[in-house]
């Protein structure tokens, strides 16, 4: 029997929509590479933030993204995202990068940049990749395509408990902002705006539990590797 045919799938989707819930279950169920490209937006944020480098300095911008080195590595916890060798994971998950991060996402020399990275990431295929652009831009060609949503109450919900439950000193109203702002940056930028992709099939998990949602996005995995 030849191996099982390995594909790609692309998970996009609005802030804190259970992206990452999903793409890293489904890789893990897979024996699929796992990749959180919101990570790579964030590390990039963390860098020019450190260095003081003004998102409008194209000429600084363009000079530094060469220097910017990410990846990721495997820990008992899941992944872990580095920055030219240094484990950023909590950091990245900030209010101060968090507030930021749409704006560096926005730039389109940034965008060229991340997007390279990621495609080089999946030449082999066999992974599953979350973020705004991956089934409209970095992985047009992806087997599996899924659009999350899920309604706003839910959503703020998710992302204040996961950032209470690490520690982090915030409120409500704080995090509620913060997501609309990023969506709204996000779906209305000139370069790669967050869209569904005509192919995605669109997935509205607020009544799903992680498992539910994880069985659904199973199904069309194993259609797709069976089909190809
Ligand atoms: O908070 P959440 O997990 O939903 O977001 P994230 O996946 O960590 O992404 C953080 C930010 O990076 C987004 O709000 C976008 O501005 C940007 N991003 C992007 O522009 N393109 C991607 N493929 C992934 C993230």
């Amino acid at each position: 029997m030849s191996p099982a045919k390995k594909i790609i799938i692309a998970i996009d989707g609005y802030a804190s929509t259970g992206k990452s819930t999903l793409a890293k279950s489904l890789a893990g169920k897979l024996g699929y590479g796992y990749i959180d490209t919101g990570a790579m937006y964030r590390a990039t944020t963390l860098f020019f933030q450190r260095h003081k480098v003004d998102f409008d300095d194209l000429a600084a911008i363009q000079k530094s993204i060469y220097s910017i080195k990410i990846q990721f590595r495997p820990s008992e916890f899941g992944n872990r995202t580095f920055l030219n060798g240094e484990d950023v994971e909590e950091e990245i998950r900030t209010m101060k990068v968090s507030e930021k991060v749409s704006e560096v996402a926005a730039i389109p020399l940034v965008r060229r940049s991340m997007v390279a990275q990621q495609q080089e990431m999946g030449t082999e295929r066999g992974i599953v990749m979350d973020g705004r652009d991956i089934g409209t831009v970095v992985f047009r060609d992806a087997e599996l395509k899924l659009f999350l949503t899920a309604n706003p109450m839910v959503r703020l919900k998710r992302r204040f408990d996961e950032l209470t439950a690490k520690g982090h000193q915030i409120n409500e109203e704080e995090v509620k902002h913060n997501l609309e702002h990023r969506d709204h940056i996000d779906s209305t930028r000139d370069d790669s705006p967050l869209r569904k992709a005509e192919d995605a099939i669109e997935l509205d998990n607020s009544e799903l539990t992680p498992e539910e949602q994880l069985e659904i996005a199973l199904r069309y995995a194993k259609q797709r590797i069976g089909s190809n």
